[in-house]
């Protein structure tokens, strides 16, 4: 049985690396598998770095209602937040009695956030509070971008070894990606979009203050006059147009820039509109949902008892494994 599990952390807004790296994904496989697709909101991970209080409340409301905007049904599939279940953190600490310090410390996301921030504890311990999550579900199937396959690797790891040790009750997960978004790049060309480096497009940002920002985007280099040709390859508004446009516009991008047929203000002008088809409906129905908070608030409470009953299960199981005792 295909079970999917994955998380989105309630740290700033939602943004279209997270959108077409993972949230398409998640409705894809909801309409596939249903209750056994499920997905969190994992405030828990939030907090492992300096947050405000009311800031995280507001965060976690508007990721599940930017997901449900989105597409995603929380009628069909399972939709919660992480705080909501408790399990998550008795697993993730089970979890940390059985990990070594060092497969910790060599988790490239724990170095590069802990030279950003002064090093809370919980930094290093997210990792196995996302095996937690993972292996609460006995998911097999983690849809992620690229820069989760670290992680999903160590859950792998951590299962493997609980299930040598205390015997086998762990799959071992494997990481699926949208692969034509496995890294959306920044706005600022500088790498990976990603909320804490300032570069992204909100899935609910206005379409205006999204073309302030394409309008101004680094384009191939080369291209320094209109009739200068350019290499789609290497420009970020290329990467892009594969993400919104249509196959004939990226077609017709490609030619036109290699051949210097199309400037980058009109490329840029075209990409806008794929920006709009995508974005617009998506940030229609979140403001039916804004105007409507008790539908997100409901499905969150609804989509935590259906989490819980299977957490609950699992941790009876691994209590009995561990030698804890059973209440
Ligand atoms: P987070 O909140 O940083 O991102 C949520 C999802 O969006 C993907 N993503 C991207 N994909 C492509 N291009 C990008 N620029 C981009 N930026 C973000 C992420 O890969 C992720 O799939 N540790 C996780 C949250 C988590 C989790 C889990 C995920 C906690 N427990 C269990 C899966 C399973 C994170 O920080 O994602």
């Amino acid at each position: 049985m295909k079970r999917v599990f994955s998380g989105i952390q309630p740290t700033g807004e939602i943004h279209i690396g997270n959108y077409f790296g993972a949230i398409l994904n998640y409705v894809k496989l909801g309409e596939e598998l249903g209750k056994n697709s499920i997905y969190c909101i994992v405030d828990y991970h939030a907090i492992t770095i300096p947050h405000e209080p009311e800031l995280l409340r507001k965060r976690t409301f508007d990721a599940a209602l930017v997901n449900m905007a989105a597409g995603l049904d929380p009628s069909k599939v399972i939709l919660f937040a992480q705080s909501d279940v408790r399990e998550h953190t008795e697993l993730g600490w089970i979890f940390s009695t059985q990990t070594p310090l060092g497969d910790l410390e060599r988790m490239t996301q724990f170095k590069d956030k802990s030279s950003q921030h002064s090093v809370l504890a919980g930094l290093l311990m997210y990792p196995t509070l996302m095996a937690a999550d993972i292996l609460l579900y006995k998911a097999n199937t983690v849809p992620v971008g690229e820069d989760q396959v670290q992680h999903i690797e160590l859950t792998r790891e951590i299962a493997r070894r609980f299930n040598n040790r205390f015997g086998e009750l762990f799959p071992e997960p494997l990481a699926v990606h949208n692969k034509d978004a496995l890294r959306v790049p920044g706005v600022d060309g500088q790498g990976k979009m990603s909320k804490s480096k300032g570069n992204t497009l909100g899935v609910l940002e206005e379409i205006d203050s999204i073309w302030q920002k394409l309008r101004v985007a680094p384009t191939d280099p080369a291209r320094v006059r209109r009739t200068d040709p350019g290499n789609p390859h290497i420009c970020l508004i290329f990467d892009y147009h594969k993400l919104f446009s249509d196959l004939d516009t990226i077609q017709m991008v490609e030619v036109g820039c290699s051949t210097a047929g199309i400037g980058c203000i009109d490329c840029k002008k075209t990409l806008m509109k794929g920006v709009e088809r995508t974005l617009v409906p998506i940030q229609q129905r979140a403001q039916e949902l804004y105007s409507t908070p008790d539908i997100v608030k409901d499905a969150l409470h609804e989509g935590a008892r259906e989490a819980r009953q299977i957490a609950q299960q699992t941790m009876q199981e691994v209590r009995d494994a561990l030698g804890l005792l059973n209440p």
